[in-house]
């Protein structure tokens, strides 16, 4: 079977749509806010891996959402732009549909919640007019795109008999996409399996359109309900990198798409990923969004192809087969991890941060590279690790305040002085301020040369390599007014680090003020 579908043509029975939503569900969560310019990174990055839908945001919900719905509609050439908007909101469609109008190919997404519970304490409505709100959300849609989709939000807890009156209203309105939520994590995987095939089966319609799936992970279930899904039958699937969203967050596009190509004997679909972008689009969102995955993160985390044991090892060893699924390289990891040295030029260092899948401007390469001269005169070897490290520290927002020098006297028997030089705003200022201890003495004098109200809510050091000459990697959060952030530094020198990441959070902190908090997402 074959659908002609407004965006895509004819679309293959097994040809699954990638559906990312990380730049709304998943930038909806605490912490996870980006400003403009790193969601227009995301974005080209999102495209550049094979993203067929890329969900950039819920338009009416801020100025700022609206601007960067509407850059991002302006900037890609082939992903499809959707925004999203409530079915019964007064200016949700139309702003959606004024933010997406750049983009060549574009969709609007509406829901509105249908299950008993969301109905009665949330919307405060009756099913009925949810039911007129379904068919006038999509009609007011259609006048923007030919490309809707329509979700039942709650969906998984909504009664079967009621599900099929909305999804019915909805394709006879104007839906080209038709996806099922488990909002709530609460699925599991035989019960969306079972909705997408009652769906199929019972709904008038319901052979013109595609199915979707959106599941949250609240039980850890969201992927595993997602390839059910596939298998009832649904033929989108929406997912967020590194598996962020709200509260336990979404399913892992990552895991979802190398499930997919490792057992296609189990799921005999397509989809357009490149894979071995993935490590790299992945830590481009650690590094915006200061939230490193955890080590034992499947594909993407430090140790998901490191074999500690050694038994593993020896088995690695005689053929990788035995311990590894999927080999390291086609989900972006590279073999060797020894590279550039002191002498390297900045033609063999611009050739290795396209091997590492960085594409920086000119100016900015040449600050890293700049930055990778000095590391390369600290450390006896440079590791991929330590150039990722550099260039995320490098590409970190830093609109207002910039780490320009530190200098410490420190030890055992006085209190330590720090001497920091930041500019801020172009203005280059310093201060000298005695401390108890290196971290005290030159986060005080972060305090004096920029005075503030954020507080220190959490310090964290780790080593981005192994060895004494080894660079740190540095959390700091702040928090302010209830607010927090979390700023992160690098470093072959642990304070200097700290106060690159206390100045990363400092400057997401000013970020946060002038920006308009997202409206609920409730209709
Ligand atoms: O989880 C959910 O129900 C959603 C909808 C807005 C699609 O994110
Ligand atoms: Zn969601």
């Amino acid at each position: 079977m074959t659908i002609d579908h407004p965006s895509f043509g004819r679309i293959d029975d097994n040809r699954v749509i990638i559906f990312d939503t990380t730049l709304r569900d998943g930038e909806q969560s605490p912490g996870f806010s980006m400003n403009l310019d790193e969601k227009l990174r995301m974005a080209k990055a999102l495209e550049d891996l094979g993203v067929d839908v890329i969900e950039a945001g819920f338009p009416v919900a801020s100025p700022g959402d609206f601007e960067s719905v509407r850059r991002i509609a302006e900037t890609l050439k082939e992903t499809v732009v959707c925004g999203l908007a409530r079915s019964g909101g007064k200016r949700d469609i139309e702003a959606a549909g004024e933010a997406i109008a750049p983009a060549r190919r574009r969709r609007i997404h509406s829901f509105i919640s249908t299950s008993p519970l969301h109905m009665k304490y949330k919307l405060r409505m009756e099913p009925e007019t949810v039911l007129d709100l379904i068919a006038s959300g999509n009609q007011a849609a259609r006048r923007y795109a030919d490309d809707v989709e329509w979700s039942a939000e709650d969906g998984s807890r909504t009664e079967p008999e009621f599900l099929c009156r909305c999804v019915e209203t909805a394709i006879r309105n104007g839906a080209t996409t038709i996806n099922i939520p488990d909002t709530v994590g609460y699925a599991t995987p035989d019960e969306m399996r079972a909705i997408f095939n009652m769906l199929r089966e019972r709904v008038p319609g319901a052979e013109k359109v595609i199915f979707s799936a959106h599941n949250h992970n609240d039980l850890g279930l969201a992927v595993a309900n997602t390839l059910s899904s596939l298998d009832g039958g649904a033929r989108q699937i929406e997912c967020t990198i590194n598996g962020i969203g709200e509260r336990a967050g979404n399913a892992a596009l990552e895991e979802i798409v190398m499930a997919i190509r490792t057992r296609q004997d189990k799921f005999a679909y397509t989809n357009g990923i490149q894979t071995p972008k993935l490590l790299s689009v992945s830590r481009m969102l650690a590094n915006i969004t200061s939230f490193d995955v955890q080590p034992n993160k499947a594909i993407v985390g430090r140790n998901a192809f490191a074999h500690e044991s050694g038994i593993h090892q020896d088995g690695i060893l005689k053929n990788a087969q035995t311990y590894e699924i999927m080999t390291p390289e086609s989900v972006g990891w590279t073999k060797t991890s020894l590279v550039l040295g002191k002498h390297s030029g900045r033609a063999a260092f611009r050739d290795k941060l396209a091997s590492l899948g960085y594409q920086l401007e000119d100016a900015m390469v040449q600050q890293a590279f700049e930055r990778f001269k000095i590391l390369a005169d600290q450390k006896k070897t440079v590791f991929d690790d330590d150039i990722r490290a550099l260039v995320d520290d490098e590409t970190r927002d830093h609109e207002h305040i910039r780490f320009v020098s530190l200098e410490l006297i420190a030890g055992s028997k006085r209190p330590a002085q720090a001497t920091l030089e930041l500019n801020v705003d172009g203005d280059v200022r310093f201060a000298t301020v005695a401390g108890n201890g290196p971290v005290d003495a030159a986060f005080r004098a972060i305090q004096e040369v920029f005075p503030h109200e954020a507080s220190l809510a959490l310090f964290s050091v780790g080593a981005v390599t192994e060895g004494t000459d080894a660079q740190a990697r540095t959390t700091v959060r702040l928090e302010e007014a209830g607010k927090l952030v979390d700023g992160q530094g690098a470093d072959a020198d642990t304070v200097v680090s700290a106060v690159r990441a206390y100045v990363h959070a400092l400057n997401k902190l000013l970020v946060k003020r002038v920006r308009t908090e997202p409206a609920a997402l409730s209709a």
